[in-house]
Formats: structure tokens, C-alpha cells, sequence
């Protein structure tokens, strides 16, 4: 298409910026349909009755979780299928400028790209009617190069997208283009797409950044580092180059110091490209004896595993949505989230930069052996270079990432394991079951397998070599075929807290992480006594279990057979030097993979924060261990049958003890660690019998009062009470508490919410944590669970909630 070069474009709605280079983001105005006609893709094809929506967007999400759609329970019972996305726009005449804004510049050969962050799945790209290109993976993201394709005045984009064969995933993974989309301009000569490769070390207390700019065409490079206040603090030339400073701020989860490099390409006195890489300062590493160090500090990994989705709003990516998640976390005292199993957004690895969160980055849960009937292991053997590649190109300037997976538990561990004949709920039980001796690498052998685990980490190191190279393994023997490739940097063992002893033994002089743990299994409100029996769910993997209210309990006392409670993990990690840290399963609940349940549970137990967003009781016992600021958290709620025999557990910490009333009665001062009853290292706790009134906690250090907490039996169900959670720059999180006369939670409370709303505000999505609901998430209405929902609302107004027989709540926007 020769015409586009006669091209001196700029897109519409564009203002030439100082330089070539125009970023723009490609999210609105997009149109949608979920059909497919091969016509779809051309140019003349009439999409005017389409639905218009901006991107990123999740059909998924929209649908009704029924049994019958392919992704099964695990996948989140949401439907698939295959959908559409068209996109007019314009590239219109005009003379580009240089950087000096004065020079007109011969815009003819411009460049024009088109960037997903990620499209799930099967994704295939149009230009007016001409096919760019096809990517399977749903959580790669992708450039194309579409100067070719583009013309002068009006162009179109079609996307096919294609999620119709399932299961393809172990848990909800949404369907559509869920991510942004770019659309950058730049001269023929440019800096490539992840063009910028920024390594940064410190030794004895010195920075040093080694630079690289790959570029396309004959420029000249100059690259200026600039400081957080906006001072430049060093310069340097070339396409290779070095710039060092002597005494840098360093980054860490505290204070996440971030600096960037300017990069400028020059042909003659021409600016011809500009692009800002973040980057920041910090020392870290793996001691197989000493554990995890940042900048000479040894610390533990205290993190979690996160999937993509962000509950109600499903796969979409929405930033308020995710920052919410990740201050919720750091609440908490997380400073480490795993973006498992798979590339994560390249917001959120912007966030963690910021917020100071160390990231594991992971790229797959399978390599060629699949795990679900139609997952990426089709793909592996074609694209798995691609992939990893693109996910170690995308991410390595950013600081925050301090090692890179290269799996998730992948069959390869064994010999001959294959999970194909199985159900997606039987294949994540499998998963967690041990494998006999015979499936393990034999000695001197170097396997398949072993063999294909060297290649990955080669394609890893081949573009990054500051990061050490891990893999989740739930086989934790050092003869599985992982280990014995040697190509793992840091040994990573999910769940299998009992082997953590054997380490320094089986893997002499190598670092050690639990790349995931606990899988403990919980409902928000829900409690089951005594409080100190341990429930299994299921007991054994292939056993079936069933209990009909469909719900697990809030103690930290239930737990899948393959895993711990909390608090039995965090001890072994806590008291194991060599233990760099945790990733635990999981901080929020996600949808899908609903163990220990079937449908209709459609979403997880796992999260230490339920799906809206409310934290289980239990998140405040690492709060307690993982933070300073002084805390208290007793629980559960004082709502009970007279008489009932009830437990009472209190976290705390900067104290000595907490003593408990009822009704102004003492029920006895209790220390952690004093092999009480009901008390352990990490929380006190009392059984009690029940009478309606309050309960009050004290927690003291030297005898002074250092918090307390006072729980009120809640009467009748009175009023509707709506409270702000977190007011992002879009979205606004509204907390909805059934309360009674006195303002007090009413714990048991079920009522059906209606939500409406004044002004420019609309209601995007409703939750309330319960893993069973069949309601939309989208209807603006919602049941409260335990007594409580949340409401998620766009735009500012007012916000109703009604429910019948109590009075209404409202909140300004
Ligand atoms: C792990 C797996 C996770 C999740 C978890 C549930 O084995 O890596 O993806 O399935 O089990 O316990």
C-alpha cells in the first residue's frame, strides 16, 4: 500500500507534540457485537447497530454464571464465545514538526503502530479489511505496525476475538479487548517498541545504569537521568552507554524512589524521538543461608498471589479498581504480589514501582502439557519464545520486579503426568496430589523436560540477567525435572511447608522462596466452632466435598488438603532464616476455581480479602505481624443464641496482653505465646457464653491501654447506611452496612438492595463477597451478605440504596 507513504499524516484529535513521537490511547469510541461473519473484518461492512463501548471491556462479565457454560465452575461459569470490536478513525494531512516546534519535518514516512495490552483470547487484527496479525495468549501484549495498512482520511480496525473453546483456563480469565490500546506515531527513524533496556545496580553505595536504546534507522542517541524533583542528575551518549551516581536515593517498599531516563534520537539537530523509561536504584538478593536483602536489609517477602480480575468489574482493567487492591494490601503489610499465573497488566507493575511492592513476574500456569482440555499448551510449542520474550522485554525497566517466573506447578515437573482426561475441578485437585518417585528425574538423566526448563531460562536471561529465574513447583524433591535442569536461580516450592527443613540439604547453596502458600479457605462472616478443630476441605484430593451452606469458615481453621492454615505457614516462614518469604494464595478472592466447592460457588474462598473487597478476619493477623502501627481485631461479631457456647479471637500487636469483657465482666487478660487455650503465637482468644449486650477488648503494653475495640449486639435490621471506601479519579467504591437503630452492623443481615442514583452518576457494578451469588453483577441491585455489600459508581451525584422496611441510605458522590 504505497499510497500511505505519500503520507503526511497526523491522527485526529491530535496536537503535534514537540517531537515525532505521539503516544495516543485507542480506548474509546470502539464498536462491539458478540456474532462472527467473516464480514466483519472489512472495510464496508455497516457495524452501525453494534453496541458502542469503550475499551478495555469484558464481555464476560456482563453474562449470567450458569452450570452449563464451557468454563465450568473453575473458569467462573461465565460464558465465552467469540465477539467483534470495530474502530473508526482518521489520519488526516499535515506537515510534522521537530522537536524545536519551528522546522517542519517531511512527515511522509511516519510510522503508525497499534499496541494491545492484551486481548483474551485468540485475538486476530484488521486493518481496513487486511488481516496484521494473531495472537493466542490472552495476557501477552502485543504491537503491530500498521503503516502499512492506513490510509489517508478514514481507516478502520477490526478485532476478532475468540474465547469460544473452553476450559482454556484454571480460573476466570474474561473475555475481550480487557486491556488499553495505543496507537503511537513516530518518525522513520525511532526508538523500537520496549526499545529501552535500563539495568540498574549499586555497589558500595554508587549507582550504575547501563543503557541500552535499540533503535530503527541512523540516529544519534542522548539519554539524561532526572530525579524525582525533576533535577538532571547525569547524561550519556550512544546506543550503549553508562551513567553512574554516586550516592543515588535507593527504591524500596518504604519509599520507592523512582528516577527516569530521558532518551533522545537525533538525526543532525533534529530531535526525531523522545521516550522516558522509569527506573530507580536498589540492592537485592537471595541468600541461601540469610534469606531476602534490599539495600543491605534483611527482610521477608511477605506477599501474595493475585490473579487479573478485579471482582465485579471483571478482567476489565480499570486503575481506581486496582489501586484500591493494591493499598488494601499494603494495609495489610503485603509488600510483594506474584501476578500469577501470567503476564500481568503493565499498569499494575507501574504501581507496584510506585507503591513500593516487589513483584514476581510470571508468564505461564503450562508449558506443553495441558492442564485444562483447551488451554495455552496448543500453543506452547509455536509461541512460547514469542511470549516470554515479550514478557521480559515489556517489563525488565521496571523496578520493582526482583525475579522473573518461568511457571506455575507445570506437568513438566514429573515425567508423565498429564491432567488431560480430567475435569478442570479434578485437574486443580491433581495438581496438589504427590507424584511417585517414578516420575522424577533419574540420576545423571537430563530429561525432556529438564532440557526444555534450561531453554525458558535462556530466553529469560538472553534479555534480562539482573533478576534470578524461579518457578512455582509443587513437587519438591530435587529430582523433579525443574530442579535438576540447574537453570533455577531460586528455589521456589508451592505449598509443602514440611520439606522447607530438607532445603539447605537438597539444594545445597541455593536461595529458597515459598513461591506460593496456604490456600486456606474462608467466607466473610461466616464461623464455624470450636474455633481450634481444623476442618480439611476436601479432606484428601480426591475425595468430594459437600456441605450445603456452601461456605467456609472465617477462623483461620479450614484449609485444602494440600495446604496449612495461616497461621501454621507464616510460623515456618517466620522462624526460617533461608527463607527468603511467601506468596500467599491469595490476597483478594477471584473468580472462578471455587474450591472446595462446585457450582453454584463460582469464585474463590482463597483470598485473605473477599471479592468486594472487605477484609476476612484473618487479614488482620498479618497486619498484627507484618506492620507496626499499633492494631487490635476481635472478632467474630456479638450476635449469638443465649447461652451459645461462642469463641472469641483477637489479633493484636505492640502489646503484652488483652483482656476481655462482657458486659463489663473480665473474662481473663491473655498473652500470645502463652499456651492457653484457644491462644497462640499469633492471637488470644476466649470461649465464651453468649449474652446479648457488648463485648469489649483491651489491648496493654506495661499495663497502659494501647487499643480497644468494643462489638455491640446489633438489633433489628433499621437503616441503610452507605459509607466511601475509596474515591479513585473515575470509580468510587461505596461500602452498604445494614445497621439497626443504633447505627451497630447487623451481622446476619440478607436484605435485597435497590441502588439508583442522581446527578452524572451510574452504577457500574454491585458485590458482596458471597461465592454463591447467581445475581448480575451489573444490576443495580444486590443482596447484602453477612450484612454488607458494596457498590461501585461512575461519575459524581447521588447514590440511593433502598431496602424494604429500613430506612433508605444516600450518599453524595
Ligand atoms: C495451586 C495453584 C493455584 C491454585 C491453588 C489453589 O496449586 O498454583 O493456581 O490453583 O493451588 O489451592
Amino acid at each position: 500500500m504505497k499510497r500511505t507513504l505519500l503520507l503526511l499524516a497526523v491522527v485526529t484529535g491530535l496536537t503535534l507534540q514537540a517531537t515525532a513521537r505521539h503516544r495516543e490511547c485507542f480506548d474509546n469510541d470502539w464498536r462491539f457485537i458478540l456474532a462472527d461473519t467473516a464480514t466483519m473484518s472489512r472495510t464496508d461492512y455497516d457495524d452501525g447497530f453494534w453496541r458502542r463501548l469503550n475499551v478495555p471491556h469484558d464481555w464476560a462479565i456482563e453474562g449470567d454464571f450458569y452450570a452449563g457454560n464451557p468454563s465450568g465452575a473453575g473458569g467462573g461459569a461465565l460464558p465465552g464465545g467469540i465477539g467483534w470490536y470495530r474502530k473508526h478513525f482518521r489520519i488526516e494531512t499535515a506537515k510534522g514538526r521537530s522537536a524545536d516546534g519551528q522546522q517542519s519535518h517531511d512527515a511522509s514516512s511516519d510510522k503508525f503502530f497499534l499496541e494491545f495490552d492484551g486481548v483474551y483470547m485468540n485475538s486476530t487484527v484488521y486493518v481496513n479489511g487486511r488481516k496484521v496479525g494473531f495472537r493466542p495468549y490472552g495476557y501477552s501484549s502485543f504491537e503491530y505496525d500498521i503503516t502499512p495498512y492506513v490510509s489517508e482520511g478514514d481507516n478502520v480496525v477490526a478485532v476478532r476475538v475468540d474465547n469460544s473453546d473452553q476450559p482454556n483456563s484454571r480460573w476466570y480469565s474474561g473475555c475481550g479487548i480487557y486491556r488499553h490500546v495505543w496507537l503511537t506515531r513516530t518518525a522513520a527513524v525511532h526508538v523500537k517498541h520496549w526499545g529501552t533496556y535500563v539495568a540498574s545496580t549499586v555497589d558500595k553505595g554508587k549507582g550504575r545504569l547501563s543503557i541500552e536504546v535499540d533503535i530503527e534507522g541512523k540516529g544519534n542517541v542522548e539519554n539524561t537521568l532526572i530525579d524525582a524533583d525533576g533535577r538532571v542528575v547525569g547524561r550519556s551518549k550512544g546506543i550503549r552507554s553508562v551513567i553512574t551516581v554516586s550516592k543515588p536515593h535507593l527504591w524500596s517498599c518504604q519509599s520507592p524512589y523512582i528516577y527516569k531516563v530521558r532518551t533522545k534520537v537525533m538525526v543532525g539537530s533534529r530531535v526525531v524521538d523522545e521516550v522516558e523509561t522509569a527506573t530507580a536504584f536498589r540492592q537485592f538478593r537471595f541468600d541461601a543461608e540469610t534469606g531476602f536483602w534490599l539495600n543491605g536489609k534483611n527482610m521477608k517477602l511477605n506477599g501474595v498471589c493475585e490473579h487479573h480480575d478485579l471482582g465485579c468489574l471483571g478482567a476489565a482493567l480499570h486503575e481506581d479498581a486496582l489501586h484500591r487492591k493494591l493499598t488494601r494490601l499494603k494495609t495489610m503489610g503485603v509488600n510483594a504480589i506474584r501476578t500469577s499465573h501470567n503476564p500481568p497488566a503493565p499498569e499494575l507493575l507501574n504501581m507496584c514501582d510506585t507503591m513500593g511492592l516487589i513483584v514476581m513476574d510470571e508468564s505461564f500456569d503450562m508449558w506443553r502439557r495441558r492442564k485444562t482440555q483447551n488451554d495455552y499448551a496448543r500453543f506452547f510449542d509455536q509461541w512460547h519464545e514469542r511470549d516470554l520474550a515479550d514478557l521480559v522485554l515489556r517489563d525488565r525497566n521496571h523496578p520493582s520486579i526482583l525475579m522473573w517466573s518461568i511457571g506455575n506447578e507445570v506437568l513438566e515437573q514429573w515425567s508423565s503426568a498429564d491432567a488431560d482426561t480430567l475435569t478442570l475441578e479434578q485437574a486443580n485437585l491433581i495438581l496438589n496430589a504427590g507424584h511417585d518417585a517414578s516420575t522424577l528425574a533419574k540420576e545423571g538423566e537430563l530429561s525432556v523436560q529438564s532440557l526444555l526448563t534450561q531453554h525458558l531460562a535462556e530466553i529469560v536471561r538472553r534479555y534480562d540477567q539482573t533478576r534470578p529465574i524461579t518457578a512455582g513447583c509443587n513437587e519438591p524433591s530435587p529430582d523433579n525435572h525443574l530442579f535438576k535442569s540447574g537453570a533455577i536461580d531460586l528455589i521456589g516450592f508451592n505449598y509443602h511447608h514440611e520439606w522447607i527443613k530438607d532445603v539447605p540439604k537438597n539444594f545445597k547453596g541455593k536461595p529458597f522462596i515459598m513461591t506460593e502458600s496456604v490456600s486456606a479457605l474462608q467466607t466473610r462472616g461466616y464461623y464455624m466452632m470450636p474455633s481450634d478443630s481444623i476442618r480439611k476441605a476436601p479432606k484428601e484430593w480426591w475425595l468430594p466435598y459437600t456441605d450445603p451452606s456452601f461456605m467456609c469458615s472465617a477462623y483461620d481453621n479450614m484449609h485444602a488438603s494440600w495446604s496449612t492454615t495461616h497461621e501454621q505457614n507464616w510460623d515456618v516462614v517466620k522462624h526460617t532464616p533461608y527463607c527468603g518469604g511467601q506468596f500467599i494464595w491469595t490476597g483478594f478472592d477471584y473468580i472462578g476455581e471455587p474450591t472446595p466447592y462446585g457450582f453454584p460457588a463460582r469464585s474463590s474462598y482463597f483470598g485473605l480479602i473477599d471479592l468486594a473487597g472487605f477484609p476476612k478476619d484473618t487479614y488482620y493477623m498479618y497486619q498484627s505481624e507484618w506492620t507496626e502501627k499499633p492494631m487490635l481485631h476481635l472478632f467474630p461479631h456479638w450476635n449469638w443464641l443465649p447461652g451459645q457456647t461462642i469463641d472469641l479471637w483477637a489479633y493484636y500487636n505492640q502489646a503484652d496482653e488483652v483482656e476481655l469483657f462482657i458486659n463489663g465482666k473480665s473474662q481473663g487478660v491473655k498473652r500470645k505465646g502463652s499456651g492457653n487455650q484457644l491462644c497462640t503465637e499469633y492471637h488470644v482468644g476466649w470461649r465464651v457464653n453468649y449474652e446479648p449486650g457488648e463485648v469489649k477488648a483491651v489491648s496493654r503494653k506495661n499495663g497502659k491501654t494501647v487499643c480497644q475495640q468494643t462489638i455491640h449486639t446489633a438489633g433489628q435490621p433499621a437503616a441503610v447506611r452507605l459509607t466511601t471506601d475509596y474515591r479513585g479519579r473515575n470509580l468510587c467504591f461505596i461500602n452498604v452496612d445494614i445497621v439497626d437503630a443504633q447505627g451497630n452492623l447487623c451481622p446476619w443481615a440478607d436484605n435485597q438492595l435497590f441502588f439508583s442514583t442522581e446527578g452524572n452518576a451510574s452504577i457500574v457494578a454491585t458485590d458482596n463477597g458471597c461465592q454463591t451469588s447467581m445475581e448480575r453483577f451489573q444490576e443495580p441491585q444486590r443482596k447484602a451478605f453477612f450484612g454488607r455489600c458494596m457498590v461501585v459508581v461512575r461519575g459524581s451525584g447521588r447514590l440511593h440504596a433502598q431496602a424494604i422496611g429500613l430506612k433508605a441510605g444516600e450518599i453524595e458522590l
